[in-house]
């Protein structure tokens, strides 16, 4: 893919895209042996002979996307203060670094994706891009019609409202209500938050999707490669 000479210089670690500019004016890179000080021109650094300083770049990293069933009771950060246990322990034999897409709490379980590809990260995460999670909930007791109508329009939590949600009742016992509920705002604890303002506590809770991308069968604790395919059903 071709890109801006700043941007494949700054993907390649070289330096920021704002400081490649001004070593390409500068005229410290060269493009299949010719020394480009033009601003803007795009090259495909997989066809492209790249230096920066008669230094050949390295090659591009190349981009991998994994879905893991996390289960309960891993952190999704990459080091943990208190010693408990970390999601990448279960990618063990992924020789790339990796890292989580957005946070799940620690007691929740499901859909985790990691990658080294901080663009998409960025897309996935951006709240204007509104990328729908969905999460089926175990709640306490059975919120009535009403209840879930306040959710699904939003509400009020910390002082902001929270965006429309999309909710629907997959079963309902004595004690407790299984909802699924599809929301596109990465609020911290968020779900577990918007239950507890109505009055109905979350036992158990698991992110069941990205957008149209399921966790479906994945067993708990494995992980699966994504392809371009399912990377598209996301958005
Ligand atoms: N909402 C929560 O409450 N927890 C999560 O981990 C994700 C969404």
């Amino acid at each position: 893919m071709k890109l801006r000479l700043q941007v494949i210089l700054a993907q390649a670690g070289v330096c920021s895209r704002r400081k490649a500019a001004e070593h390409i004016a500068a005229g410290r890179v060269i493009v299949d042996n010719k020394i480009v000080t033009e601003k803007g021109l795009k090259f495909d650094p997989a066809h492209n002979r790249i230096l920066f300083d008669a230094v050949p770049l390295p090659p591009p990293e190349q981009k991998i996307y994994l879905l893991l069933n996390k289960p309960r009771g891993y952190v999704t950060t990459l080091k943990d203060p208190q010693g408990r246990p970390i999601v990448t322990s279960l990618i063990p034999d992924i020789s790339q670094r990796v890292f989580p897409v957005g946070r799940l709490d620690y007691d929740t379980e499901g859909a985790l994706l990691l990658t080294n590809d901080g663009d998409l990260t960025q897309r996935i995460l951006h709240p204007s891009n509104e990328v729908n999670k969905t999460y089926r909930a175990v709640v306490a007791g059975n919120p009535g019609r009403f209840q879930l109508k306040l959710l699904a329009a939003g509400i009020e939590l910390e002082g902001r409202k929270t965006a429309p949600a999309r909710l629907r009742v997959i079963a309902g016992a004595n004690k407790t209500t299984t909802v699924e509920i599809t929301i596109h705002e990465g609020r911290k604890r968020q779900v577990r938050k918007m239950f507890a303002a109505i009055g109905h506590r979350v036992i158990s809770l698991k992110r069941i999707a990205y957008g149209k991308l399921k966790l479906g069968s994945l067993p708990t604790g494995k992980y699966r490669f994504l392809t371009r395919k399912d990377i598209k059903l996301i958005f």
